[in-house]
């Protein structure tokens, strides 16, 4: 199915291992204070290794103003006042890595160790697979421990480590890790893949 099909089935309301009730839904482009908001309280030490400099409210507007969620499907969730984390599907539309859905994940510091970030993982890797998707890859530096153990959990393994490779937005280079996994397609589950 294509993406817009679906993303159909959202919002969906969720239940945190706390009993705190959520909701779960795509990023939409009336979320850009939130989600501002949201980077903000990532202590500036961890943004370091985010990619994009997410503390200019430009990069998160241009984010909001361009939505596509064919090629970055960010899935948020929230409890209808905070972004309480956020996971993101990127997809290469072409090429060889056309088959392969590369995951990031990042969770708000007050909310973490409440299961948010295997929600949000476990409900793409679901995505994913729905969408045709063959497998599921996600991008670390060594020091992201946490996060390594979390999709260690949601049986990603190791594919490669790059001394060395990868530099933070501080220019300290860090070990590039590149996790990955299959993902089965419905047709493969019901034996006609
Ligand atoms: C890594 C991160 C996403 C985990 O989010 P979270 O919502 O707290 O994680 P969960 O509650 O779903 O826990 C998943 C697993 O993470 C690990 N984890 C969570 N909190 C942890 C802690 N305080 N210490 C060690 N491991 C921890 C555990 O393996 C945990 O599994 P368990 O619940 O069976 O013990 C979050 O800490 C974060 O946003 N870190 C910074 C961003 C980052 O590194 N992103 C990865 C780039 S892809």
């Amino acid at each position: 199915m294509d993406i817009e099909t679906a993303l159909e089935d959202y919002p969906k309301d969720i239940e945190l291992q706390d009993g705190c009730k959520c909701s779960m839904r795509p990023l939409q482009s009336s979320d850009q204070k939130a989600l501002f908001d949201f980077f903000q309280a990532i202590p500036e030490q961890e943004r370091m290794f985010i990619k994009h400099k997410v503390s200019n409210p430009e990069v998160i507007q241009n984010w909001c103003d361009n939505i596509d969620y064919a090629k970055i499907l960010p899935l948020l969730v929230t409890d209808g006042t905070h972004i309480m984390g956020n996971a993101s599907l990127h997809q290469q539309l072409g090429g060889w890595k056309r088959h392969i859905g590369r995951i990031s994940v990042l969770v708000h510091p007050d909310f973490r160790g409440r299961g948010i970030a295997k929600v949000l993982v476990t409900e793409l890797l679901e995505l994913c697979r729905n969408i045709g998707l063959e497998k599921a890859e996600a991008e670390f530096i060594e020091t992201q421990t946490r996060a390594i153990n979390t999709f260690s959990q949601l049986e990603f393994t190791k594919l490669l480590e790059l001394p060395d490779y990868v530099k933070d937005m501080q220019a300290i280079t860090h070990d590039y890790i590149l996790m990955g996994r299959e993902l089965k397609t419905d047709e493969e589950y019901a034996g006609m893949g």
